[in-house]
């Protein structure tokens, strides 16, 4: 009786203490809202033809919302336990007409920033694997320019 309810503990103890999750194999919450905010400022600074045609005339408030919003999906897509309380990822692009392109480069702001930060290259597939998950939700064409006509 004593011997199956340890065995009972141990099957449901275990994968709770073992779960490693991509949140913790990247530092923590605190580490991914730098990561996120250091590529966002890519996206944001990028030329006025390219990616940076979206917060060309976007007001600080929002531009906070957005950052905020952003590492909160992030971090509860990594498994944070962070509550993320924005808009889907179809709503909130919708319109944007964001191609094929503008997706290529956000991919390699992306990769940049992991970089920079020293993530290891299994973990950065996993970071743009999940990443690549919303890809069909957020890409309105194929085209190879910047912006769907
Ligand atoms: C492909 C390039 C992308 C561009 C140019 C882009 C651009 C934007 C812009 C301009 C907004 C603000 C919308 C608004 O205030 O109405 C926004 C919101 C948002 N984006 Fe993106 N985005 C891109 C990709 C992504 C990706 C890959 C993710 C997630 C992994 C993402 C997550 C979000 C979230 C969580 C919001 C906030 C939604 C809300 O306001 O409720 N975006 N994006």
């Amino acid at each position: 009786m004593r011997f199956s309810l340890m065995i009972l503990l141990a099957v449901f103890a275990l994968p709770a203490n073992a779960e490693e999750t991509l949140c913790k194999k990247l530092g923590g919450g605190d580490a991914i809202s730098s990561v996120v905010k250091s590529f966002l400022t890519k996206m944001r600074t990028d030329d006025a033809g390219k990616l940076g045609r979206f917060w060309l005339h976007r007001g600080d408030d929002g531009v906070a919302r957005e950052e905020q919003l952003i590492v909160d999906f992030v971090q509860s897509a990594t498994g944070c336990d962070r509550l993320y309380v924005g808009r889907d990822m179809v709503v909130a692009h919708r319109g944007m007409k964001l191609s094929a392109k503008d997706w290529g480069r956000t991919v390699d702001f992306l990769r940049a920033t992991l970089d920079e930060f020293k993530v290891p290259a299994e973990l950065q597939t996993e970071v743009v694997d999940l990443v690549g998950s919303t890809r069909s939700q957020i890409v309105e064409c194929e085209d190879d320019r910047y912006g769907c006509r």
